[in-house]
């Protein structure tokens, strides 16, 4: 009975999911908003407008130094990209800063047609020699539009009339992910064009993620939101506010996320997936101790992993943090189940813990102080782990591992002002519990 029970739950699940078989873990990749904005001052500005030399600039970096070979693979182009439409109602990019047009920096971001099958792959050197130009970055190119009468910076946006056409031209360019923003419409024409969009995205036969911000637009909570109705068309989607750079808005964000954990929580999973909004890491609002615990905790979160830096000059210490191979694994985990905070107490520290596949799992000690480094002192039972297990524990950041880690074992971390400690957490299997447990 129990299992039949699960059984259907399990059918009942995966009907009520997108089934366009993407992101079965949380995108990674660039996306221009946070950093690059709306600035469209090309003569004035001519490195960091917004224009194809920008997305080919980054793209190459994506593809140079790292990103791409850790699963950075998303290009994603937001706002101030769209001139307008063509006598066939077509959209057109703005041809000052997009001459090529998008086809082309689809193109010149992904693998060329032909070579994206198996049974050509063999043919790979031999392309390079016909066509030394060509150009094989391995990333996907992600565009932005907005649901309504114009996009939020007042460009041309879809309306219930366009979505079709809107989705066969994004697909005919060879887009690989559509951000679908919320501005100028109203409650109904929203309710009504993210299901469309999604239908029609489909309709194309191109596989297309669908980030949609319509849960933003409404209060980002249920009876409003409709999550069942959210992960049967979208893959992603931002509950809530924008992130500006600054710890503050990382951390208003992360309390509403944490205050309604209840309801999120359960919600992310393989194909849909909660975005509480792009890394700062790299830009100006967030210290070192920030930055890292920005990136740990949109872990913990399930969080896709989208960042808005200038790839050109990043840090070396910021390209760590975001490189960091063991935090990715975490952020990637193939689960996909978001963490929970599971602890605060009244000296501001917090933990939070996220499930991972073989029974590992992810905990995150963080201080909210402002004074100096905080020696906590816990246990893994204290913290609600099963009794009488034995773990070993590898700090993300340091690589230290504590080996045979007990659940009663009493430790203390030292958590710095606005920072993190993060562990990966794997049990160890086959003790003698019985024995070995009374002679701690
Ligand atoms: C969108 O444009 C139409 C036609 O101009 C107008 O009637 C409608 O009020 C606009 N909707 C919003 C939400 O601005
Ligand atoms: C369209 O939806 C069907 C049914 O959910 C799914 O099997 C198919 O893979 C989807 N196609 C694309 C291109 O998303
Ligand atoms: C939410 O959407 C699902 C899927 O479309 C639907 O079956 C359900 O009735 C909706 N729930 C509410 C409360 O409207
Ligand atoms: C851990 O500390 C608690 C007090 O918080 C104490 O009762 C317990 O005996 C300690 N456990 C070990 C294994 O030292």
């Amino acid at each position: 009975m129990l299992q039949q029970t699960v059984f259907l739950l399990a059918l009942v699940a995966q009907g009520l999911t997108l089934e366009n078989g993407l992101l079965r873990t949380p995108p990674m990749g660039w996306l221009a908003w946070e950093r690059f904005r709306c600035n469209i001052h090309c003569d004035e500005d001519p490195k960091n407008c917004i224009s194809e030399r920008l997305f080919m600039e980054m793209a190459d970096r994506l593809a140079q130094d790292g990103w791409r070979d850790l699963g950075y693979v998303y290009l994603n182009i937001d706002d101030c990209w769209i001139g307008g439409r063509d006598d066939k109602g077509r959209l057109v990019p703005d041809s000052k800063r997009f001459p090529r047009g998008i086809a082309f920096l689809a193109d010149y971001v992904t693998p060329p047609l032909g070579l994206r099958g198996s049974l050509i792959l063999s043919l790979e050197p031999l392309w390079y020699i016909l066509d030394p130009q060509a150009h094989s970055l391995g990333l996907k190119l992600g565009i932005y539009e907005d649901m309504g009468n114009m996009t939020c910076m007042g460009f041309p946006g879809t309306t219930l009339d366009t979505v079709e056409l809107d989705a066969q031209t994004f697909a005919g360019w060879k887009v690989d992910m559509l951000k679908m923003d919320g501005c100028f419409s109203t409650s109904e024409e929203r309710a009504q064009g993210y299901p469309k969009m999604s239908a029609a995205l489909n309709a194309t036969g191109r596989p297309i993620a669908f980030s949609c911000s319509w849960p933003a637009y409404e209060g980002g909570l249920p009876p409003k939101v409709n999550y069942t109705l959210l992960a049967n068309i979208c893959n992603l989607w931002r509950n809530y506010d924008d992130i500006q750079d600054s710890w503050n808005s990382v951390l208003s964000i992360l309390d509403w996320f944490v205050k309604h954990q209840d309801i999120l929580q359960p919600l992310a999973g393989p194909g849909h997936w909660n975005d509480p909004d792009m890394l700062l890491i790299g830009n100006f609002g967030l210290s070192f101790e920030e930055s890292r615990s920005q990136m740990a905790l949109w872990t913990m979160l399930a969080a896709p992993l989208f960042m808005s830096t200038d790839l050109r000059t990043i840090t070396p210490q910021n390209m760590d943090i975001l490189q960091n191979p063991l935090m990715i694994k975490i952020n990637q985990d193939p689960l996909g189940i978001q963490g929970r905070r599971i602890y605060e107490d009244e000296y501001q520290i917090e933990v939070y813990k996220r499930p991972l596949t073989n029974e590992a799992s992810a905990l995150v000690f963080f201080s909210r102080r402002t004074d100096m480094p905080y020696h906590f002192h816990t246990s893994l039972a204290k913290l609600n782990f099963p009794r009488a297990k034995v773990y070993d524990a590898q700090n993300i950041f340091s690589g230290e591992i504590i080996s045979g880690l007990w659940s009663e074992n009493n430790f203390t971390v030292v958590i710095n002002p606005s920072g993190v400690v993060m562990w990966y957490l794997n049990p160890v299997k086959n003790m003698d519990i019985s024995e070995t447990m009374y002679q701690l």
